[in-house]
Protein backbone atom coordinates (compact mmCIF):
# COMPACT_ATOMS: atom_id res chain seq x y z
CA UNK A 1 0.00 0.00 0.00
CA UNK A 2 1.59 3.45 -1.04
CA UNK A 3 1.34 6.36 1.18
CA UNK A 4 2.77 9.29 -0.17
CA UNK A 5 5.54 11.17 1.37
CA UNK A 6 3.46 14.43 1.65
CA UNK A 7 0.98 12.70 4.15
CA UNK A 8 3.08 12.86 7.04
CA UNK A 9 3.95 15.68 9.37
CA UNK A 10 5.38 16.50 12.79
CA UNK A 11 3.82 19.38 14.51
CA UNK A 12 5.54 21.56 16.85
CA UNK A 13 4.88 19.51 19.89
CA UNK A 14 6.19 16.49 18.71
CA UNK A 15 3.31 14.70 17.90
CA UNK A 16 2.61 12.57 14.69
CA UNK A 17 0.26 14.94 12.69
CA UNK A 18 -0.86 13.18 9.24
CA UNK A 19 -0.80 9.78 8.01
CA UNK A 20 1.43 6.88 10.59
CA UNK A 21 2.19 5.13 7.49
CA UNK A 22 3.82 1.77 7.78
CA UNK A 23 5.14 1.35 11.12
CA UNK A 24 6.90 -1.88 13.01
CA UNK A 25 7.52 -2.65 16.46
CA UNK A 26 10.40 -4.88 17.39
CA UNK A 27 11.36 -5.91 20.51
CA UNK A 28 12.24 -9.18 22.50
CA UNK A 29 9.16 -11.52 23.75
CA UNK A 30 7.20 -9.83 26.30
CA UNK A 31 8.98 -6.76 25.56
CA UNK A 32 5.92 -4.80 25.42
CA UNK A 33 5.10 -4.94 21.48
CA UNK A 34 1.58 -5.67 21.84
CA UNK A 35 0.63 -3.79 24.87
CA UNK A 36 1.84 -0.20 22.60
CA UNK A 37 0.56 -1.53 19.57
CA UNK A 38 -2.96 -1.96 20.72
CA UNK A 39 -2.85 2.09 22.24
CA UNK A 40 -1.26 3.65 19.33
CA UNK A 41 -2.76 1.92 16.75
CA UNK A 42 -6.26 2.82 18.92
CA UNK A 43 -4.99 6.64 18.81
CA UNK A 44 -4.15 6.61 15.72
CA UNK A 45 -6.83 5.07 13.87
CA UNK A 46 -4.93 2.64 11.76
CA UNK A 47 -4.75 -1.62 12.52
CA UNK A 48 -2.07 -3.49 14.74
CA UNK A 49 -1.17 -6.38 13.02
CA UNK A 50 0.45 -8.99 14.94
CA UNK A 51 1.92 -11.90 13.34
CA UNK A 52 1.88 -14.01 16.27
CA UNK A 53 -2.06 -12.98 16.85
CA UNK A 54 -2.30 -13.83 13.56
CA UNK A 55 -0.63 -17.93 13.92
CA UNK A 56 -2.36 -18.29 16.96
CA UNK A 57 -6.05 -17.36 15.75
CA UNK A 58 -4.71 -19.86 12.44
CA UNK A 59 -3.80 -22.89 14.77
CA UNK A 60 -6.78 -22.44 17.17
CA UNK A 61 -9.12 -22.12 14.36
CA UNK A 62 -6.93 -25.40 13.06
CA UNK A 63 -6.37 -24.06 9.34
CA UNK A 64 -3.43 -26.06 6.97
CA UNK A 65 -0.85 -22.59 8.45
CA UNK A 66 -2.10 -23.14 11.59
CA UNK A 67 -0.86 -26.53 12.00
CA UNK A 68 2.23 -25.61 10.27
CA UNK A 69 2.87 -23.33 12.82
CA UNK A 70 1.72 -25.09 15.86
CA UNK A 71 4.76 -27.22 16.86
CA UNK A 72 7.10 -24.55 15.90
CA UNK A 73 5.42 -21.88 18.37
CA UNK A 74 5.50 -24.26 21.41
CA UNK A 75 9.12 -24.89 20.28
CA UNK A 76 9.86 -20.90 20.29
CA UNK A 77 11.19 -20.94 17.14
CA UNK A 78 10.03 -19.40 13.87
CA UNK A 79 7.33 -20.34 11.35
CA UNK A 80 9.24 -20.26 8.40
CA UNK A 81 9.82 -16.61 6.16
CA UNK A 82 7.43 -17.80 3.02
CA UNK A 83 4.16 -18.27 5.31
CA UNK A 84 4.70 -15.75 7.37
CA UNK A 85 5.14 -13.57 4.16
CA UNK A 86 1.98 -14.54 2.71
CA UNK A 87 -0.07 -14.15 5.45
CA UNK A 88 1.39 -10.69 5.72
CA UNK A 89 0.58 -9.94 2.15
CA UNK A 90 -2.83 -10.92 2.60
CA UNK A 91 -3.15 -8.88 5.65
CA UNK A 92 -1.89 -5.57 3.93
CA UNK A 93 -4.42 -5.92 0.77
CA UNK A 94 -7.36 -5.34 3.71
CA UNK A 95 -8.56 -1.24 3.28
CA UNK A 96 -7.93 -0.29 6.69
CA UNK A 97 -4.14 -0.62 6.24
CA UNK A 98 -4.82 2.71 3.46
CA UNK A 99 -3.74 5.37 6.44
CA UNK A 100 -0.75 2.40 7.78
CA UNK A 101 -0.77 -0.08 10.28
CA UNK A 102 1.26 -1.01 13.20
CA UNK A 103 3.17 -4.65 12.41
CA UNK A 104 3.56 -6.39 15.89
CA UNK A 105 6.46 -8.66 15.59
CA UNK A 106 7.43 -8.59 12.00
CA UNK A 107 9.91 -8.83 10.74
CA UNK A 108 11.53 -10.97 12.66
CA UNK A 109 14.32 -12.37 10.06
CA UNK A 110 16.62 -10.38 7.37
CA UNK A 111 14.29 -12.89 4.60
CA UNK A 112 11.32 -11.06 6.06
CA UNK A 113 12.68 -7.57 6.25
CA UNK A 114 13.94 -7.72 2.18
CA UNK A 115 10.35 -9.03 1.63
CA UNK A 116 8.49 -6.47 3.00
CA UNK A 117 10.77 -3.47 1.45
CA UNK A 118 10.00 -5.12 -1.80
CA UNK A 119 6.18 -5.75 -1.09
CA UNK A 120 5.40 -2.03 0.15
CA UNK A 121 8.33 -0.01 -2.14
CA UNK A 122 10.56 1.15 0.81
CA UNK A 123 12.24 4.04 -0.87
CA UNK A 124 10.11 4.85 -3.82
CA UNK A 125 8.34 8.13 -3.12
CA UNK A 126 6.27 7.02 -0.91
CA UNK A 127 6.33 6.81 2.82
CA UNK A 128 8.81 4.32 4.16
CA UNK A 129 8.57 1.98 6.31
CA UNK A 130 10.13 2.90 9.97
CA UNK A 131 11.18 0.53 13.12
CA UNK A 132 11.20 1.17 16.81
CA UNK A 133 12.79 -1.32 18.74
CA UNK A 134 11.40 -1.35 22.45
CA UNK A 135 14.46 -2.46 25.06
CA UNK A 136 13.80 -4.20 28.07
CA UNK A 137 16.69 -6.04 30.24
CA UNK A 138 16.43 -10.00 30.88
CA UNK A 139 15.21 -10.14 34.19
CA UNK A 140 12.17 -8.09 33.52
CA UNK A 141 10.87 -9.67 30.48
CA UNK A 142 10.90 -13.16 32.15
CA UNK A 143 8.41 -11.63 34.76
CA UNK A 144 6.59 -9.86 32.11
CA UNK A 145 6.41 -13.14 30.13
CA UNK A 146 5.84 -15.43 33.20
CA UNK A 147 2.96 -13.49 34.67
CA UNK A 148 1.14 -12.25 30.98
CA UNK A 149 -2.68 -12.97 30.98
CA UNK A 150 -4.73 -12.29 28.10
CA UNK A 151 -8.43 -11.88 27.51
CA UNK A 152 -9.52 -14.44 25.21
CA UNK A 153 -12.50 -12.08 24.15
CA UNK A 154 -11.55 -8.77 23.95
CA UNK A 155 -7.46 -9.35 23.67
CA UNK A 156 -6.69 -6.91 26.53
CA UNK A 157 -2.84 -7.72 27.77
CA UNK A 158 -2.61 -8.11 32.04
CA UNK A 159 0.19 -9.26 34.03
CA UNK A 160 -0.46 -10.94 37.35
CA UNK A 161 2.77 -9.24 38.79
CA UNK A 162 2.63 -5.77 37.14
CA UNK A 163 -0.41 -4.88 35.58
CA UNK A 164 -2.81 -6.88 37.50
CA UNK A 165 -6.82 -7.58 36.81
CA UNK A 166 -9.09 -5.97 39.58
CA UNK A 167 -10.72 -9.09 40.07
CA UNK A 168 -8.19 -12.33 39.97
CA UNK A 169 -8.01 -14.23 36.48
CA UNK A 170 -10.70 -12.12 35.36
CA UNK A 171 -10.97 -9.16 32.26
CA UNK A 172 -11.77 -6.02 33.94
CA UNK A 173 -13.84 -5.03 30.50
CA UNK A 174 -16.12 -7.90 30.50
CA UNK A 175 -15.23 -10.51 33.30
CA UNK A 176 -13.79 -13.29 31.01
CA UNK A 177 -11.66 -15.83 32.88
CA UNK A 178 -8.08 -14.83 31.79
CA UNK A 179 -5.60 -17.22 29.62
CA UNK A 180 -2.04 -17.84 29.88
CA UNK A 181 -0.29 -18.39 26.54
CA UNK A 182 1.42 -22.32 25.92
CA UNK A 183 4.89 -20.76 25.23
CA UNK A 184 4.76 -18.02 28.17
CA UNK A 185 6.60 -20.87 30.29
CA UNK A 186 10.39 -20.09 31.36
CA UNK A 187 11.41 -22.88 29.62
CA UNK A 188 10.10 -21.71 26.44
CA UNK A 189 10.77 -18.40 27.07
CA UNK A 190 14.49 -18.99 27.12
CA UNK A 191 14.37 -20.81 23.47
CA UNK A 192 12.50 -17.32 22.14
CA UNK A 193 15.05 -15.35 23.50
CA UNK A 194 17.99 -17.58 21.82
CA UNK A 195 15.79 -17.31 18.34
CA UNK A 196 15.50 -13.69 18.92
CA UNK A 197 19.04 -13.26 19.77
CA UNK A 198 20.28 -15.29 16.42
CA UNK A 199 17.36 -14.25 13.77
CA UNK A 200 16.22 -10.71 14.94
CA UNK A 201 19.58 -8.78 15.42
CA UNK A 202 20.27 -8.46 12.09
CA UNK A 203 16.57 -7.17 11.45
CA UNK A 204 17.60 -4.06 13.93
CA UNK A 205 20.86 -3.78 11.89
CA UNK A 206 19.22 -3.48 8.52
CA UNK A 207 16.68 -0.72 9.47
CA UNK A 208 19.44 1.40 11.42
CA UNK A 209 21.76 1.30 8.47
CA UNK A 210 19.01 2.98 6.65
CA UNK A 211 18.72 5.79 8.79
CA UNK A 212 15.21 3.89 9.80
CA UNK A 213 15.52 2.87 13.15
CA UNK A 214 15.07 3.72 16.79
CA UNK A 215 15.00 2.31 20.37
CA UNK A 216 13.26 3.24 23.05
CA UNK A 217 13.72 2.08 26.88
CA UNK A 218 10.51 -0.54 27.37
CA UNK A 219 11.12 -0.78 30.83
CA UNK A 220 9.31 2.40 31.65
CA UNK A 221 5.50 2.44 32.74
CA UNK A 222 3.02 1.42 29.79
CA UNK A 223 2.33 5.57 29.53
CA UNK A 224 5.55 6.76 29.53
CA UNK A 225 6.74 3.95 26.96
CA UNK A 226 4.20 5.03 24.47
CA UNK A 227 5.13 8.39 24.69
CA UNK A 228 8.31 7.23 23.44
CA UNK A 229 7.42 5.53 20.88
CA UNK A 230 5.46 8.12 19.42
CA UNK A 231 8.24 10.19 19.80
CA UNK A 232 10.42 8.33 17.36
CA UNK A 233 8.11 7.72 15.47
CA UNK A 234 7.39 11.59 14.72
CA UNK A 235 11.03 12.20 14.86
CA UNK A 236 11.48 9.40 11.89
CA UNK A 237 8.45 11.07 10.13
CA UNK A 238 10.22 14.02 10.40
CA UNK A 239 13.59 15.57 9.31
CA UNK A 240 15.16 13.27 11.90
CA UNK A 241 16.19 16.03 13.83
CA UNK A 242 16.14 16.05 17.77
CA UNK A 243 17.80 11.77 17.48
CA UNK A 244 20.66 11.51 19.93
CA UNK A 245 23.09 8.73 19.61
CA UNK A 246 21.29 6.90 22.85
CA UNK A 247 18.06 6.58 21.32
CA UNK A 248 19.55 4.79 18.00
CA UNK A 249 21.51 2.44 20.15
CA UNK A 250 19.77 -0.73 20.70
P1 LIG B 1 4.51 -13.26 19.31
O1 LIG B 1 3.10 -13.42 19.72
O2 LIG B 1 4.87 -12.13 18.41
O3 LIG B 1 5.41 -13.26 20.62
P2 LIG B 1 6.72 -12.42 21.03
O4 LIG B 1 7.42 -11.69 19.97
O5 LIG B 1 7.52 -13.44 21.76
O6 LIG B 1 6.17 -11.30 21.87
P3 LIG B 1 5.10 -11.37 22.98
O7 LIG B 1 3.73 -11.35 22.38
O8 LIG B 1 5.42 -12.51 23.91
O9 LIG B 1 5.42 -10.05 23.82
P4 LIG B 1 5.08 -8.53 23.56
O10 LIG B 1 6.35 -7.81 23.26
O11 LIG B 1 3.94 -8.34 22.63
O12 LIG B 1 4.67 -8.13 25.05
P5 LIG B 1 3.23 -7.75 25.69
O13 LIG B 1 2.80 -6.41 25.22
O14 LIG B 1 2.27 -8.88 25.54
O15 LIG B 1 5.01 -14.59 18.59
C1 LIG B 1 4.73 -15.86 19.13
C2 LIG B 1 5.33 -16.93 18.22
O16 LIG B 1 4.73 -16.85 16.90
C3 LIG B 1 6.83 -16.82 17.95
O17 LIG B 1 7.59 -17.43 18.97
C4 LIG B 1 6.95 -17.53 16.60
O18 LIG B 1 6.93 -18.92 16.75
C5 LIG B 1 5.69 -17.10 15.88
N1 LIG B 1 5.88 -15.86 15.09
C6 LIG B 1 5.28 -14.66 15.34
N2 LIG B 1 5.69 -13.75 14.42
C7 LIG B 1 6.55 -14.39 13.60
C8 LIG B 1 7.31 -13.98 12.48
N3 LIG B 1 7.28 -12.72 12.03
N4 LIG B 1 8.09 -14.90 11.86
C9 LIG B 1 8.13 -16.18 12.30
N5 LIG B 1 7.44 -16.64 13.37
C10 LIG B 1 6.66 -15.74 14.01
O19 LIG B 1 3.67 -7.60 27.23
C11 LIG B 1 4.17 -8.71 27.96
C12 LIG B 1 3.73 -8.60 29.43
O20 LIG B 1 4.36 -7.47 30.02
C13 LIG B 1 2.22 -8.39 29.61
O21 LIG B 1 1.81 -9.10 30.75
C14 LIG B 1 2.07 -6.87 29.84
O22 LIG B 1 0.97 -6.59 30.68
C15 LIG B 1 3.40 -6.53 30.52
N6 LIG B 1 3.90 -5.19 30.16
C16 LIG B 1 4.01 -4.66 28.91
N7 LIG B 1 4.55 -3.44 28.96
C17 LIG B 1 4.80 -3.18 30.28
C18 LIG B 1 5.39 -2.08 30.99
N8 LIG B 1 5.83 -0.99 30.34
N9 LIG B 1 5.49 -2.17 32.32
C19 LIG B 1 5.06 -3.28 32.99
N10 LIG B 1 4.51 -4.35 32.38
C20 LIG B 1 4.38 -4.32 31.04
Amino acid sequence: MALAVADAHVDVSGSLKGKPGPILLLGAPGAGKGTQAKDLAAKWEIPQISTGDLLRTNRDHGTPLGMKAKQIMDEGKLVPDDLVNEMVAERLKQPDTANGYILDGYPRTLGQAKWLDEHVGADAGVLPVIAVSIQVGYNELLRRITGRRNCPVCGTIYNIYLQPPKVDEKCDLDGTPLVRRSDDTEEVFRERMRTYDSQTAPVVEHYRAQGRFEAVDGSKPVNAVAAEVEAAVARLRGSGTEKTEKQNRV
